[in-house]
């Protein structure tokens, strides 16, 4: 097996989102712009109200999926088509934007702790304007294995013989939220030819003898397995991994396209009140 080294480490770049919500970005900053399929990740990480209780008001997608998790706190969706999600302490949303949604993300608490993450995916072309759905997965309904010294949530794709919940068939995805003890070892194989980061938000780890600091997303080299050693304070991460899509990458905020036509396409679309076609279904699972 070929355990794969880091190739490039990003450590995050506080952003103000929304309207004045301080997150972490690590990809879709200038020092990494896309890691394809993946077009953005950003880790939200607070216990002081004041960088979260503004939330994500009224805002578009268009053209990809948009994967939150939570790990702790209670954020509120709702869309302009009257669909309406609850995102609870270890649950997670995954909502296919495809060819628009516009909606917002509202904390529901006004104290405490609120942490966790939202991971941009692309669509290939032919799903790009495609018809919009959301699925979100009670923290019940997210799978967990125990050993050694670790735990693994396993959200999408498959860790020792767990298959997740959530099901992003174009990428083949995965997702783990990988709790490792003091100076444990966690190890998972992975396509070789896909694209894989891991991002560590708790502690500190390491691959072979590279450091894995708080904070930092840590790209792969290509091979067939990776492997990780917490520190002696432990370690909390997310390893993601998924297929290429291999086509060309147009981003202009919100949307994602392949083109700059189609780019300019979806800013009248969204001026002229079109950018939503289709009410999103909506999936709860859990
Ligand atoms: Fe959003």
């Amino acid at each position: 097996m070929t355990i794969r080294s880091i190739q490039q480490q990003i450590q995050a770049t506080p952003v103000s989102e929304g309207a004045g919500v301080s997150v972490h970005r690590t990809l879709g900053t200038p020092a990494l712009k896309h890691l394809d399929p993946f077009l953005m990740l950003d880790h939200f990480g607070s216990d002081n109200p004041d960088e979260y209780i503004a939330g994500f008001p009224d805002h578009p997608h268009r053209g990809f999926v948009t994967l939150t998790y939570m790990l702790d706190g209670h954020m509120e969706h709702r869309d302009s088509m009257g669909n309406r999600g609850d995102l609870r302490a270890g649950g997670a949303q995954w909502m296919k934007a495809a060819s628009g949604v516009i909606h917002s993300e509202m904390p529901r608490q006004s104290n405490g702790l609120m942490r966790g993450f939202q991971l941009w995916i692309n669509l290939p072309a032919t799903e790009k304007l495609s018809d919009p759905a959301y699925q979100e997965f009670a923290p019940e309904a997210i799978p967990e294995v125990a050993g050694e010294g670790l735990r693994v949530r396993v959200l999408a794709g498959e860790y020792a013989g767990q298959r997740g919940v959530i099901d992003d068939p174009h990428t083949d995805l995965l997702y783990l939220d990988v709790e490792l003890a003091a100076n444990a070892r966690f190890s998972v194989p992975l396509a070789s030819a896909y694209a894989a980061f891991t991002y560590v938000y708790a502690g500190g780890a390491r691959i072979d003898q590279n450091a894995l600091p708080q904070h930092s997303l840590s790209v792969l080299r290509q091979g067939d397995g990776v492997a990780i050693n917490a520190g002696p304070d432990g370690a909390r991460l997310i390893l993601v991994a998924g297929r290429p899509i291999g086509e060309p990458i147009v981003q202009y905020g919100p949307f994602v396209m392949n083109t700059r036509e189609e780019i300019e396409q979806a800013m009248r679309d969204y001026r002229d009140g079109k950018l939503v076609r289709v009410k999103a279904a909506m999936t709860a699972v859990g």
